[in-house]
């Protein structure tokens, strides 16, 4: 009998045995071991440490038990956002738990030592194979004339490594023709994931932007071969953009090519529907049944299913990747031939990668994404019967998300911020955010449809939503702004933030009230209606250290009077005037809505971490003055 047991005393615990008489010698030896301090802890919450603030900012001296530790941790942890709940990322919240297993088993393992761990190796190659082969590129039995392709960290890293491509291929074709190659460019949407503007600055490729509309949310195929120059190293077409989870149409770009005998090479940025069209609408050509289609990335991450840190690049062929980017190196006594922008990373996203592949095989992707495509129409009906204006695509003619915003002529006291503020409270991450540059005014709420939203949450997230819209109808316009800064403040990240650099903080609400061009100077004034700034009336000055190439070119199409219309690069400066009123009173004959893209293209190419988001177009008093919020760096 295990369960009721007596209280013993010492007598009857035998300590009168030769044994407990040794104990009671050994008790008596006075041990002089380096423990200053009694360390043992009988429970976390009984120890010291949770009386005690957790170290921050100098690593401590001293060692904590392992247990305190990990309690500790994990409890600051729970204040973080539920990730099921999460509802603004395309990023994999939910694995079965073989998966899980397996991942952790490979935590202690090094995917770049080949050597040690050739069976990783080989299982990335069969996931390249077998991710190359879903986007039907050429195989060949022949060595080195059939797809390639590698392992990345995400589809920002693999793009990264599709820019050097294309553009290492174009040089080499210029300095084969003796001609220059100085001034690469590369055409793409203005709905670009940030990953590519870092890309063109990384690398010094000038970005042309084909600029979305209020009603045409991805690229015009005709626009973008117009962009082509004998300087293009390419072009990128998106496959589910970020903003409205819509397939650009890579199939009439490439076909243009072709009529136009223009031999621009293609990437496919199919971040998230490299893992979603082809179950859901495969007849859709987007991949390498197209010839211009050269390079193609598709996030793990995202509906690969797998938790965070996988992507996948994949090449038509060897030609299109050139040998100068490739690495053979001899490490650990091994020939490596290696292309990543980093060296050491773990092998579990990989091995999480084919444990997906072969554990639900073609048939249990398409599965799952029907659910999600089912589930996002379910989401999009429903918003659109309470009233909202659906801006993706249903139907599985876009990625499963819901693209959604109030209807403009309704007379209301709260906005799209307003909405996604109240969710939060409840729980719910839904983001909101303006559209693209040039579209800006369009405010937007977005669901991203994962795995693990369920038909069950969904209903759960339309009565939350219509919950809000109740609660926000009742409260007067004052107290939605304030509370819509209360939550910023305490409940966002971005809000409570104050660890950023100086140098690198993003200082919000700037306004650029007007965009004053007289030829041949170009200026842009912005002022800082930051609450800090605005005291002190302090306006930024900034000359331009680099010229804006397509912001400019983008200006000339500005050619009404009054506007100059320069042709070549722009410098543009920041000007600083010492009162709101007088930067008021000299732009307020800017009243072409054109300025808000220039300012947009602006803010986007000369202000890191600047938020396309915070970018809105305001008349205030009836007056046409135009005000950009932006935050800059
Ligand atoms: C279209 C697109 N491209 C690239 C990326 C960057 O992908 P990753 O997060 O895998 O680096 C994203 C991320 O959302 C995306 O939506």
């Amino acid at each position: 009998m295990v369960h009721l047991s007596s209280v013993q005393s010492p007598n009857e615990n035998g300590l009168g045995t030769e044994e407990d008489k040794l104990i009671r010698a050994v008790k008596k030896v006075h041990l002089q071991l380096a423990n200053d301090e009694d360390n043992f802890v009988s429970s976390v919450y009984g120890s010291r440490f949770a009386g005690a603030d957790l170290p921050r900012h100098e690593m401590p001296e001293k060692e904590m038990p392992k247990e305190v530790a990990y309690r500790m941790i994990k409890d600051e942890l729970s204040l973080d956002g539920n990730p099921m709940l999460n509802l603004a990322s395309f990023v994999t919240t939910y694995m079965e738990e073989e998966a899980e297993k397996l991942m952790t088993e490979s935590f202690a393992k090094n995917f770049i030592d080949y050597e040690e761990y050739p069976q990783s190796a080989d299982i990335q190659n069969r996931c390249v194979s077998m991710i190359g082969r879903l986007f039907n590129a050429p195989t060949s039995e022949e060595a080195h004339s059939g797809a390639v392709g590698t392992s990345c960290v995400g589809s920002s890293e693999a793009i990264m490594l599709g820019v050097l491509a294309m553009k290492r291929r174009w040089k080499n074709q210029r300095i084969k023709e003796g001609k220059p190659y100085d001034r690469p460019n590369i055409v793409m949407s203005s709905a670009v994931q940030v990953c590519w503007e870092k890309a063109a600055r990384y690398f010094e490729v000038e970005e042309k932007y084909v600029y979305c509309t209020t009603d045409r949310y991805v690229i015009d195929p005709e626009e973008t071969v117009n962009l082509v120059d004998e300087n293009t190293i390419g072009i990128c077409a998106i496959l589910g953009t970020t903003y409205t989870g819509e397939y650009e149409d890579v199939k009439a770009v490439n076909d243009l090519l072709t009529k136009k005998g223009l031999n621009t090479p293609i990437h496919v940025d199919a971040a998230s529907g490299g893992f979603v069209a082809p179950f859901v609408i495969p007849d859709l050509e987007w991949d390498f049944r197209l010839e211009h289609v050269v390079s193609i990335n598709v996030s793990g991450h995202k509906y690969g299913l797998v938790y965070p840190g996988v992507g996948w690049v994949v090449w038509r062929s060897a030609e299109y990747l050139p040998k100068e980017l490739v690495f053979n190196i001899n490490y650990l006594g091994a020939d490596q031939a290696s292309f990543t922008l980093n060296f050491s990373k773990g092998a579990s996203q990989v091995i999480g990668q084919y444990y997906q592949l072969i554990r639900l095989g073609k048939h249990g992707y398409r599965a799952i994404m029907s659910n999600l495509t089912r589930t996002a129409n379910y989401l999009a009906d429903s918003l659109e019967a309470l009233g909202f204006i659906i801006m993706s695509k249903k139907a599985g003619q876009g990625l499963p998300l819901v693209a959604f915003r109030l209807p403009t002529d309704d007379d209301r006291n709260y906005d799209e911020f307003a909405l996604a503020h109240q969710l939060r409270v409840r729980g719910w991450v839904v983001p909101a955010y303006t559209m693209a540059p040039n579209t800006e005014n369009l405010k937007m709420l977005r669901v991203v449809v994962r795995e693990d939203f369920t038909r069950n949450r969904c209903d759960a997230l339309i009565n939350d939503i219509k919950l809000s819209q109740g609660l926000l109808r009742e409260m007067d316009r004052e107290s939605i702004k304030r509370q819509e800064e209360f939550i910023h403040k305490h409940h966002t990240a971005s809000g409570k933030a104050t660890h950023n650099h100086p140098k690198y903080r993003v200082r919000s609400c700037g306004t650029l009230l007007g965009l004053f061009i007289t030829p041949p100077c170009p200026t842009l004034l912005l002022c800082d209606t930051d609450r800090v700034n605005r005291r002190r009336n302090i306006l930024s000055r900034a000359r331009l250290a680099r010229p804006m190439q397509s912001a400019s070119a983008h200006m000339g199409s500005t050619n009404t009077s009054g506007w100059s219309t320069p042709t070549t690069n722009v410098p543009v400066e920041l000007a600083e005037s010492e009162s709101e009123s007088e930067a008021t009173h000299s732009f307020t004959s800017i009243r072409k809505p054109k300025a808000t893209s220039i300012a947009a293209a602006f803010v986007r190419r000369n202000h890191q971490a600047v938020k396309s988001n915070c970018l809105s177009l305001e008349l205030p008093g009836g007056q046409k003055l135009l005000t950009v919020r932006i935050g800059c760096a």
